[in-house]
């Protein structure tokens, strides 16, 4: 069993994202002992942007990659091992600007690679990241849940069942900006959601 938590807020210390992923991840660890925990701090190690550069080394032929194409794509290639190896994925992932994070976009531009984690076969579009859990830890200053303005949850559950991961978990705390008393409520019933959620299911 290995679990693989991705912490994309800018932050490296206070993030509120974060603490929620390690708080999942050590719910995950109390039913899963042995598991195998990876860590990866996309603040602390940011992936680098997908430019130009990057499309034209993974558009060369291996064998015509000159040493600076290679060491890029290594790099989208280690990103790539570790999420093929990971049976769970926890994720925190505040809110930016309506968005996620362009760290998080980052990985995601990464490990989504055709042929790779993804093919198209005659029956459309295939993932092939399968048989993975993905659980996100989702962090918000104001109140955007099952309203137009949360775009983040359509696109993280269309990219991960894109590549064919579509067991994911949510878990929000919002109004975070909202002054002490709603923060403070929100991160509990979340953390409450957490404990209830992976205790009695997978
Ligand atoms: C650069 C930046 C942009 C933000 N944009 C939004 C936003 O568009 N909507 C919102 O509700 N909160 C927004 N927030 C508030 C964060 O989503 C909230 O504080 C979150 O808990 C931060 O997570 P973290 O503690 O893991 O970094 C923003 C915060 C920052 C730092």
């Amino acid at each position: 069993m290995n679990i693989l938590q991705i912490n994309s807020s800018a932050r490296t210390a206070g993030s509120q994202s974060t603490q929620l992923a390690s708080k999942i991840t050590a719910k995950l660890h109390e039913r899963h002992p042995h598991a195998k925990i990876t860590m990866r701090d996309l603040a602390i190690n940011p992936h680098p942007f997908q430019d130009e550069a990057t499309l034209q080394a993974l558009f060369t032929p291996k064998d015509k990659r000159s040493p600076e194409q290679i060491a890029r794509v290594a790099r989208d290639d280690a990103l790539i091992a570790e999420i093929q190896e990971a049976d769970i994925i926890v994720l925190g992932v505040p809110m930016y600007n309506f968005g996620v994070p362009a760290l998080l976009k980052s990985w995601i531009d990464a490990i989504a690679r055709a042929g790779v984690t993804f093919r198209y076969s005659k029956n459309g579009p295939e993932g092939l990241l399968t048989g993975k859990m993905v659980y996100v830890a989702m962090t918000r200053g104001g109140l955007h849940k099952d309203t137009p303005s949360d775009t983040m949850t359509q696109y993280l559950k269309t990219i991960f069942g894109f590549l064919g991961m579509n067991e994911v978990r949510m878990f929000f705390a919002e109004g975070l900006a909202l002054g002490k008393e709603d923060s403070e409520s929100a991160i509990r019933k979340a953390q409450a959601e957490i404990d209830a959620a992976i205790t009695w299911k997978r």
